[in-house]
């Protein structure tokens, strides 16, 4: 398993959980992941290391979970070696690397989408802008660690920001923007394992990007999550697989591209149907965490059958139970995270609560943060208003001074369900 966030720590928790697994390692890896897996001092960007320990260490499957080794090829040189891997092609994990390849693809499939203009200049895009109206978005094309969008109110601002982005602000990711239409309505997220062919669903969350109480200020990766996510009833969901999912994952195999792996997508639930917002190649940070609380069966098996094309006639089974998780941040983040913070579990994890580290490290034995998002404090409940208590419960059982969280993940679902 590649990564070190939280995300790879719910993963690698649920792959030690499988019946079918012999061993597992991880790289680079964190110290809640040295619990379940044998870490690795691996360079996840050097794809002939990766593929040397592989072949040395008779590695069954790889499981690649964040976004840029995708982007940059590791699946392909790995698979050219003979490797299964859970994870798309570059050619397919393009879903993610280029907006615009994107929303191309949805106008060839007929995918509903805000409509768009791609622009390689800033003199075009200038241009483009007129023909939309506010609030603008404006999207990086390429990866830009989750800070390529921008949204502005005014034509003024949309003006600067196209400027910084056509001057360099995301470097090559900022080369080509994408100017869209604004999306009205509540955001969802669908999840799917793929294996090119057969689509089996995977569950759906909701998440909080922005950093305050009430979805206000700058955003974030995400600072807390819950799975499922009831705005998405099960009608919702069968259109979003019909009219969403179904098309691109045929589409992109009738065009040689097939893809592979966990397709995450980010949805506007709109007046008018659910439209799709972004796709991601991988599972969402901290949305799998909330999944692997919920995932029922064994993890490893599902992963190598996607991986194998073998997805046909398989199930996937989840608690009905929600699952919600509370990011704890180290103070400064989303901006110059305080690195170094102590941090004491206490008995966050006694009542069933389960933590997993996304930015922690130890220093002379003891645990310390290390990163902008530092802890993802999980629990599980029969509604999201108990999932909530729960986690909260757990969250006020850690000891982290240099710490943040927001106190009101999931509001949106209590204040319904207390209706
Ligand atoms: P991203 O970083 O691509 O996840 O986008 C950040 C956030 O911007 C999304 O989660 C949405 O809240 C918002 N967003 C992106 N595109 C649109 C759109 N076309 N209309 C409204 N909001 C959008
Ligand atoms: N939490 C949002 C993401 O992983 O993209």
């Amino acid at each position: 398993m590649l990564g070190g966030g939280g995300r790879e720590h719910a993963l690698a928790w649920k792959l030690a959980q499988s019946p079918s697994l012999t061993q597992l390692f991880a790289a680079p890896g964190n110290p809640g992941i040295a619990e379940d897996a044998e870490l690795v001092a691996l360079d996840i960007g050097d794809h002939g290391a990766v593929a040397h320990f592989c072949a040395t260490n008779g590695i069954d499957l790889v499981v690649v979970g964040p976004e840029a080794p995708l982007v940059d090829g590791l699946a392909d040189s790995l698979r050219a070696k003979g490797f299964a891997v859970f994870g798309p092609s570059q050619t397919a994990a393009q879903l993610e690397g280029s907006k615009g390849f994107t929303k191309d693809l949805c106008e060839r499939a007929g995918i509903p989408t805000g409509a768009y203009v791609r622009t390689t200049s800033l003199q075009e895009a200038d241009r483009a802008l007129h023909r939309f109206s506010a609030p603008y978005v404006l999207k990086a094309d390429g990866l830009a660690a989750g800070k390529g969008v921008v949204i502005a109110e005014a034509i003024e601002q949309a003006e600067i920001a196209l400027a910084d982005m056509f001057g360099g602000q995301f470097g090559e990711a900022g080369a080509e923007v994408v100017i869209e239409e604004y999306l009205e309505g509540e955001e969802a997220s669908f999840f799917a394992l793929t294996d090119g062919e057969t689509i089996l669903p995977f569950g759906t969350a909701q998440d909080h990007k922005r950093v305050g109480e009430g979805d206000v200020g700058p955003n974030t990766g995400g600072m807390g999550a819950y799975s499922p996510a009831p705005v998405l009833t099960e009608a919702l969901q069968a259109r979003v697989i019909e009219e969403i999912i179904k098309p691109t994952v045929e589409t992109m195999r009738a065009e040689g591209m097939p893809y592979s792996g966990v397709l995450y997508a980010g949805l506007m639930l709109t007046a008018d149907g659910p439209k799709l917002i972004e796709y991601n190649c991988r599972f969402g940070d901290p949305e799998c965490q909330v999944l692997m609380m919920r995932f029922q069966g064994d993890l490893a098996a599902l992963m190598l059958a996607c991986a194998k094309g073998e997805l046909a006639g398989i199930d996937a089974a989840f608690a009905e139970d929600t699952a919600l998780t509370v990011v704890m941040a180290a103070k400064g983040y989303p901006g110059t995270p305080e690195k170094g913070g102590a941090i004491d579990l206490g008995a966050a994890e006694a009542e069933g609560a389960k933590v997993f580290h996304a930015g922690t490290a130890v220093r002379d034995g003891a645990l310390v943060a290390n990163g902008g998002r530092v802890l993802n404090v999980t629990a599980i409940g029969a509604n999201v208003t108990e999932a909530q208590a729960a986690a909260y419960g757990a969250v006020d059982a850690v000891r982290f001074e240099s710490g943040f969280c927001r106190r009101d993940i999931g509001w949106r679902e209590v204040e319904r369900e207390s209706s």
